[in-house]
């Protein structure tokens, strides 16, 4: 069966596909790797990346949702039939449904304490604070499982809500409402800083290159990043590319995704580091950058508390446009799989993810140390599932790349790409051989660094592949033949 939906407009791929690529990764991860990894060298990386390997496995990816019409694990079984290749590379489908389902799981933890800061803003608790305050009051919120629990849970809800909605009346409806409201909202952010913070300074340590700078972690988080930004590997492009109207080209399409994620990370990080600046604050805070160094800005600034809560309701929206496109792919699987309806589809996504989000939560209190998790891992719970996946994503867009590259036929590409020889011949060149070694040589680096967490690594992915082979002699699929 094949899900025969289409979205509505035209446009309305590239607004949902910006919708996912837009999140939490430019406004709260790319500024504090950023200010941890020393600014302008890191950036080079990161741009270098995406548009080397990012835009040609972002066209893969979209390339092999339109070509299936189907969801992730539907579509690559799809199409390992219909172009009589290995059955191996449905763990395409199956991985990206595994780093779905994972990342849901922290996102929307951390999304959750974006509506902590909104309330404490708009309410002007922070007005004033000094920086003890404010670092006390984001310890006091992460010693607290209940509080987590609670906006955890409301984040999760109303994420599913919208995909429960239906493709039409919920995503499309809802992005059409977020999405310019966040590019609005941005743009005010980033006056208010240029007018009360340093602008010049934060320019200056955004694009000084100076690749020196640059630690090897550095260059693996920037590359690393680049995926996460995207939204790549991981079936959320491919399940959104499947409604996606058969005439538009992918080049294009790819391409302005690319331009405007990168540029809302831009745009993020001058309006932060120019209020982190301006108030004579460091930039290398870590994950706190956003939760802690940005609020003690806003606290000293005219209007801070309003533009501050105006600044955490842009995080939410952005937050939330993406989480809905983590939900949609494994979503839209068991409606096709086990004819389950989109609302119980929905549900059965977001209460497994949310229930390992409590794993995330804890993390931050009650297990944030000392546990089996420590023993065994070396890490908390939430740098485990965070590290599963930065793995499983650089390999599935591998994957994809490979996919798309090699078992594609070249009429096939022509008629997706819609675009001249040259264009396919770089393309192809780039998903056969350039995308893959560079993700190749991440994981090539990143071997000493994570050497004690290879093994939990491969552990994992033996349990997703033996789930893999496991269904594919238990379920029987002739009635889809
Ligand atoms: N790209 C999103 C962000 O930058 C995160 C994301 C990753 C969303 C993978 C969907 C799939 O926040």
């Amino acid at each position: 069966m094949s899900t025969h939906n289409v979205w509505t407009h035209k446009g309305t791929f590239l607004l949902a596909a910006v919708g996912s690529a837009v999140g939490l990764g430019n406004l709260w991860r790319f500024p504090y790797l950023t200010g941890e990894n020393g600014g302008g060298a890191f950036i080079l990386v990161y741009a270098l990346t995406i548009f080397a390997v990012g835009i040609p496995i972002l066209i893969a990816e979209t390339m092999l949702g339109r070509n299936s019409r189907r969801s992730p694990i539907m579509g690559m079984r799809f199409l390992t039939r219909t172009h009589n290749t290995s059955r191996a590379w449905e763990s395409i489908g199956w991985l990206g449904a595994a780093s779905a389902f994972l990342i849901l799981s922290f996102y929307s933890v951390i999304a959750g304490w974006a509506i902590h800061y909104t309330w404490q803003m708009l309410t002007g608790s922070l007005a004033g604070a000094d920086a003890a305050t404010i670092g006390a009051g984001f310890d006091a919120l992460l010693a607290s499982p209940a509080l987590l629990t609670l906006y955890h849970t409301l984040f999760i809800v109303a994420s599913g809500l919208i995909v429960g909605m239906g493709i039409h009346k919920g995503i499309e409806s809802g992005l059409r409402i977020i999405m310019p409201a966040l590019f609005v909202i941005l743009l005010i952010v980033l006056a208010y800083g240029v007018a009360n913070g340093d602008f010049a300074a934060a320019a200056s340590f955004l694009f000084t290159f100076n690749l020196a700078d640059l630690s090897l972690e550095g260059w693996l988080a920037a590359m690393g990043q680049s995926f996460f930004t995207l939204s790549l590997g991981m079936g959320a492009i491919m399940a959104y590319g499947a409604y996606m109207s058969s005439e538009i080209s992918l080049t294009r399409t790819a391409i302005a995704i690319a331009i405007v994620d990168t540029a809302v990370a831009m745009v993020a990080g001058l309006a932060i580091f120019s209020l982190v600046f301006g108030a004579d604050l460091s930039p290398g805070q870590g994950p706190g950058l956003m939760f802690v160094t940005l609020p003690l800005a806003f606290a000293e600034m005219p209007f801070g508390a309003l533009v501050g809560g105006v600044f955490f309701i842009l995080v939410l929206g952005a937050a939330i446009s993406s989480s809905i496109s983590l939900i949609e792919p494994v979503a839209a699987f068991l409606v096709e799989r086990f004819d389950l309806t989109r609302p119980q589809a929905v549900f059965a996504m977001v209460m497994a993810s949310w229930a390992l989000g409590l794993l995330t939560v804890a993390s931050f209190n009650v297990y944030a140390e000392g546990t089996i998790f420590h023993t065994l891992f070396g890490r908390s719970a939430f740098d485990f599932i965070e590290l599963l996946t930065n793995i499983f994503m650089p390999l599935g867009g591998l994957l994809i790349a490979l996919f798309a590259g090699w078992a594609l036929t070249h009429s096939e590409v022509m008629k997706e790409m819609r675009t001249n020889e040259t264009w396919f011949t770089i393309w192809r060149l780039l998903v056969r051989f350039v995308a893959p070694a560079a993700v190749a040589f991440v994981f090539l680096r990143a071997i000493p660094q994570v050497e004690g967490y290879l093994i939990p690594a491969i552990g994992a992915l033996v349990i997703v592949g033996a789930f893999a082979a496991g269904r594919t002699f238990l379920v029987d699929d002739s009635q889809e033949q």
